[in-house]
Formats: C-alpha cells, structure tokens, sequence
C-alpha cells in the first residue's frame, strides 16, 4: 500500500515531495517534473522576505511566478527576523499562496551567522516563537523544514520535534544531516525514525540521500517517513520522482532513453527561454549543464564548450547539432 501524506487540508496526490533548491526550484523546472508524473507537492526555493514584500522587478516576479498547472505548489521563506518572515508569510497568503514552509536548515554562512535558516537550530527557543507567530499569522497551512541541529547537539531529536508540533504546524521535513555538516558525509536515517517516533500528531517528511528508487523505498521501510522530499537526485535524473512513484506501485522502473533525456534537455532551455528571455534564459540554463551531463553521456570537451558560450541561439544551436534533436 502507497503512504498517503495530508498536510492540515491539502491532501497531496502523492507522498513525494521536489525539494526547495536556491537556483533550481523555479517555474520552468517544477512544471518540467511535475509534466512526467508522481510528484505530490513542489516548493520554491527559499525567498528572502525583503524580496517577497519591498523587491521589485524582473528577478522578483520570475522567482515568485506560478501558473495554474504548478500545484500543489508550497511557498518557502526565511529570515532571522520574526516580524518579516510574518509579514512575508501573510503577503505570500494574500497572494494566493497554498502552503507556507519556514527554512529552519539552509546552512549557508551568510545565512546561518544572521541567525536563519539552520543558525535558529542554535536556538530552538527563538525558532518556536518565529514558527508559532507564523501560524497564528496565517490560516494557510504551515510546515517546517530542519536540519537535526546545527552541530552535534542534535536538538531536532531531543526536543525540538515535539515542541515543533504543538506550534501548529502541519508536517515537519527533516534533513537528516547537521547544519555544520553542509552536504558531506551521510544522511542519518536512524535520526529520521527517531523523529516519527516523537511525532504523535504531524507527518514527518524524510529528507537526504535520496539518488534511486530502490533508496526512496528503503527510507519509507527503515524510518516509517510519510513522505519523502528529494533534492539533488532530481536535479540530475528529472524522472527521479516518478520512478519512485512507479516503485511505490510496484511498476517496473523505466529509465528514460537518451533520446528522451535529450528532448527533455532541450524543452528545459526553451523553457527557461521563454521565462527569463530570450537572452537571459539560456545562459541561465548553463548551470543545469553539469546536472544532466552524466546522464546524457556528454564528452568533456562538449560540456566544457557549452559552459563557455555567450550566445543563448549559439547554445541552442549547438545543443540540437549535438544531440541530433530536431
Ligand atoms: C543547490 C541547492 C539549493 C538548495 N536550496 C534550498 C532552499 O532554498 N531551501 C531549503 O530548504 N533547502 C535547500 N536546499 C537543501 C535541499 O532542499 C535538501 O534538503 C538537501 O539537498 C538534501 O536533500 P538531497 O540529499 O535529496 O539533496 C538546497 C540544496 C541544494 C543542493
């Protein structure tokens, strides 16, 4: 039987979640996964608040843009301020926003030494007030999402999950990985069980490690997880999802051709393109290169070459010579 995830109203249509990625998580992405199937719930990446209330101009609007085939679509802030993250969570909700998720992980210095993101894991106490402002300021479902602490006193188990819970909130993400630990060494699951064993009343959503169907299966069997939420796995097979999906109903996992990932690789940039501008788009798009290279089997001297070119035609011209698409 497929876990079923329910987040205060939202009743998700699958129990997998695309994780917020600074740089990735945008318009053009979202609907390019969401297009092949199995993904229960997107988010943006984490937006400051001073962009959301006092920004303007172009970057804003792509960063905040939606459509209506972008949902379940969950809106992610930050801040070490209270009152903003607040007053950017009710502009989100005036917005049209569906769902608010407060970053209490990202590990960043710049961000982290402010005292937001994973830096509150320094002080859960302070993180509880802004978490419970938050959801009193809203009628929104909120949701959070945490790393297991900032170092080695590991706050998210030993406390912090329980308290969390009688915030109000409506699920609880947990990287399983130490703020100072950025991304190195291994997710640690067991702290993830630990975590569902705390919840009595809030999903818990496990997060880290996520690369192959076969993981996505063993973290929903070891951790008892109601959700799963995956990042860079899917920034470098976009089918990740729903492979996961189709392993959760005991289909036959179907790896994409290359010349299926070629064509999604191409729809990706024209994508961007159209979102960004013509100009702006492509180059943008020079940062997926590295993602998709392994899978598309890319020589060295092609990546290296595309990484290079100013001209976003030149670049496309370049893809489609290259990968033999029309
Ligand atoms: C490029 C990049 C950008 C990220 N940006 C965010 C972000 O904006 N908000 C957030 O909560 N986490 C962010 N993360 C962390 C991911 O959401 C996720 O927690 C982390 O990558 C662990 O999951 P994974 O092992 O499946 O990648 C980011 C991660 C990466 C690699």
């Amino acid at each position: 039987m497929t876990p079923e995830l329910t987040l205060g109203p939202l009743v998700l249509p699958t129990p997998l979640l695309m994780a917020p990625m600074a740089g990735y998580s945008d318009l053009p992405f979202r609907l390019a996964v969401r297009a092949l199937g199995g993904l229960g719930l997107a988010f943006t990446e984490m937006l400051n608040p001073h962009s959301v209330l006092i920004g303007g101009g172009r970057k804003r609007t792509a960063l905040l843009a939606t459509s209506p085939e972008d949902r379940l679509l969950g809106h992610q802030t930050y801040g070490s301020d209270p009152a903003l993250v607040v007053e950017a969570a009710r502009w989100l909700e005036a917005h049209g926003a569906a769902l608010i998720d407060i970053n209490l992980g990202c590990p960043t210095r710049k961000i982290a030494n402010r005292g937001a993101g994973a830096g509150f894991l320094k002080k859960p106490d302070q993180a509880l007030l802004m978490v419970r402002a938050v959801v009193q300021a809203v009628r929104l479902p909120v949701t959070v999402k945490l790393r297991l602490g900032w170092d080695t006193n590991l706050v998210s188990t030993t406390g912090l999950i329980g308290e969390l819970e009688q915030t109000g909130v409506k699920a609880i993400t947990l990287h399983a990985r130490t703020g100072i630990q950025g991304y190195t060494g291994v997710a640690d699951w067991r702290e993830i069980r630990r975590a569902v064993e705390t919840a009595r009343t809030v999903p818990v959503i496990g997060n880290g490690d996520i690369f192959t169907p076969g993981q996505a299966l063993a973290m929903f069997r070891e951790t008892g997880c109601r959700g799963i939420m995956v990042g860079r796995g899917i920034l470098k097979d976009p089918w990740l999802i729903r492979r996961i999906w189709d392993a959760l109903q005991g289909k036959p996992d179907i790896e994409p051709t290359r010349e299926e990932r070629a064509r999604f690789f191409l729809d990706h940039l024209d994508a961007m393109a159209r979102h960004y501008g013509e100009d702006t788009g492509p180059l943008l798009f020079r940062k997926w290169i590295p993602q998709y290279a392994p899978s598309l089997r890319l020589d060295k001297a092609t990546k290296h070459r595309w990484l290079q070119v100013r001209d976003g035609r030149e670049l496309r011209a370049d893809i489609v010579k290259c990968l033999a698409i029309e």
